[in-house]
């Protein structure tokens, strides 16, 4: 596994930085395949970055061709302040020319939990034409338990390896989730990590640990098959890892770290 660190001072740069890598991703891939589909994260990190993809983006990314999913949502209606969908809906897509059938969202009406899993297992069965899903980009947040997503510690969505969506329960309100699971966010082309703030440090070091046993560290079974994820940081989240910035973490696994602009070899 070679994780990618991007370790900034300022958050804002290290939003225009990541908003600028998504647009490059979608741009490239929708020259190269006609189409680019993404599942976002939810939470409160990523809004800036929603927001600086519409606003700085807007002409960048053939919008046209980009078709958005989520990587997990709160059981909660579309309109309830805590939906991923609704963020996402705010940030960005209210302010992109994205056609409405481009937008998948989790459906978390009329329906129980473990229909909904069902139902949009259907949409991404529809969409990815029977296989297994493999979305270009998946963007990932990172909690300071280490869940990622709505796979948290403990979970036995952790351990669900042929449903590719997954009924959760989450320690705080609200508590049912939907969430993609390890094989539809390991088989995604590219993983990036955005997730800052020293409370999460120790969940970033599991994270990164080769050793890590997502049963207790979920993001550390983020392992896409390609090898890569990259990390959109904050110096604070990024204090603690272990040694000289660039030392890998573990001398098996190289861990190659950027600090803004440069990249420190
Ligand atoms: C969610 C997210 C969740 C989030 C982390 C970090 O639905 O809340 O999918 O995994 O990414 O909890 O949340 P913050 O970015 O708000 O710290």
């Amino acid at each position: 596994m070679i994780d990618t660190l991007r370790v900034f001072e300022d958050p804002a740069e290290m939003i225009r930085e990541a908003a600028a890598e998504v647009a490059r991703l979608a741009s490239r891939t929708a020259a190269r395949r006609g189409h680019f589909s993404v599942a976002l994260a939810g939470g409160n990190t990523p809004r800036p970055l929603y927001e600086a993809l519409a606003r700085d983006h807007l002409d960048a990314i053939p919008w046209d061709r980009v078709h958005v999913f989520w990587g997990d949502e709160r059981f909660v209606p579309h309109d309830d302040p805590r939906s991923n969908y609704r963020m996402a809906r705010e940030a960005l897509l209210s302010r992109v020319p994205i056609p409405s059938d481009q937008i998948h969202p989790m459906p978390t009406e009329g329906v129980t939990p473990e229909e909904a899993a069902r139902a949009y297992e259907a949409t991404l069965r529809r969409h990815f034409e029977g296989s297994r899903p493999r979305f270009d980009l998946a963007l990932l947040g990172l909690g300071s338990d280490g869940h990622t997503a709505s796979l948290f510690p403990g979970s036995p969505a952790l351990r669900e390896r042929r449903r590719w969506v997954a009924v959760a329960l989450a320690p705080d309100e609200p508590r049912q989730r939907l969430t993609l699971t390890f094989p539809v966010f390991n088989h995604a082309g590219h993983v990036h990590f955005i997730a800052g703030g020293a409370g999460k440090a120790e969940a970033l070091r599991c994270a990164l640990d080769p050793e890590a046993k997502p049963e207790r560290c979920p993001a550390a079974g983020i392992r896409p098959a390609r090898g890569k994820r990259v990390w959109w940081l904050d110096r604070a989240i990024a204090r603690g890892l272990p040694g000289r910035p660039h030392a890998p973490v573990n001398p098996r696994e190289p861990l190659r770290e950027h600090h803004g602009e440069a990249d420190q070899r």
